[in-house]
């Protein structure tokens, strides 16, 4: 039996990267784990990778409807959930001057309404003692080039976080952030930049990493589960950094 028998974990945009990370070691674990991603082919390729009492559930982040769904599809399934890790997202850049209500409007939906409208949608199917984890980023606290809308969307993230503690502590549900710094995933290759714009502009970033490298999926899944743990029985409403330093500095 692991530390998380019989608990219910649903991580959306676990495709891919530290999502993916999370619900391997959840289910390692023993969590019963829905995964979630926007595309039903990578979804389809899960089912030979993982093992355990796990649900794909194809859901767009951004749709309240999905959301919804999701919910009503894990309670038929696993029963009332314990854990809801908002980890969705995704990473653009633009300049002031070149931004569009397009860019302005992915982002915000995804990164913002998403977890926001998922939490919403669960809240009365979280069991008292639960849990909210959401993921925010290093860039919610530190100026970087062209991160005007990404990174205030994981500022509005972390401000939901606070919020969200306070007005859940009655029920003892803890709510925490994860606040990765560059981490290797694959939503390098998913932006809106080149190959050599996401060279300089990782490059930049690592440079400024005390401990001078992109961090791992998994040291940001350790960190989940820890904070999903009951080790982190006393904290809630906080941001853990998993940033080598880079935000402390
Ligand atoms: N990697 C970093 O350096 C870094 C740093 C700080 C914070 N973060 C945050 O960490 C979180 C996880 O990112 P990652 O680095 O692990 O990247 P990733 O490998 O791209 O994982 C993101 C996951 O979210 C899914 N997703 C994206 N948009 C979605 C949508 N609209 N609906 C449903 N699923 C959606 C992706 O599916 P698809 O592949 O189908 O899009 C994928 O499964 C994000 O919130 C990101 O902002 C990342």
């Amino acid at each position: 039996m692991g530390r998380f028998a019989n608990k219910v974990a649903i991580i959306t945009g676990a495709t891919s990267g530290m999502g993916l990370d999370t619900a391997k070691l959840f289910l390692a674990e023993g969590a019963k784990v829905v995964l979630t991603g926007r595309n039903q082919e990578k979804l389809d390729a899960l089912k030979s990778e993982l093992s355990g009492d796990l649900l794909l559930v194809k859901a767009e982040a951004s749709s309240v409807r999905d959301s919804k769904a999701l919910i009503q599809q894990t309670v038929e399934t696993f029963g009332k959930i314990d854990i809801l890790f908002l980890n969705a997202g995704v990473f653009k850049a633009l300049p002031l001057g070149q931004l569009s209500e397009k860019h302005f409007d992915e982002i915000y939906d995804i990164n913002v309404k998403g977890p926001l409208m998922t939490a919403n949608a669960a809240i009365n199917d979280l069991n008292d003692g639960g849990t909210i984890i959401f993921n925010t980023s290093v860039s919610n606290v530190k100026g970087m080039p062209g991160v005007s809308v990404y990174g205030s969307s994981k500022a509005a993230l972390r401000s939901i976080v606070r919020t969200l503690a306070v007005e859940l502590a009655p029920r003892n549900i803890r709510v925490n952030a994860v606040s990765p710094g560059p981490i290797e995933t694959p939503i390098w290759t998913k932006t809106n930049l080149t190959e050599e714009e996401v060279g300089g502009f990782a490059a930049g970033v690592s440079g400024q990493v005390p401990l001078g490298r992109f961090g791992k999926g998994t040291e940001v899944a350790k960190t989940v589960l820890f904070l999903a743990s009951a080790d982190a029985s006393f904290i809630t409403a906080t941001e853990v950094p998993v940033d080598g330093g880079m935000a402390q500095v």
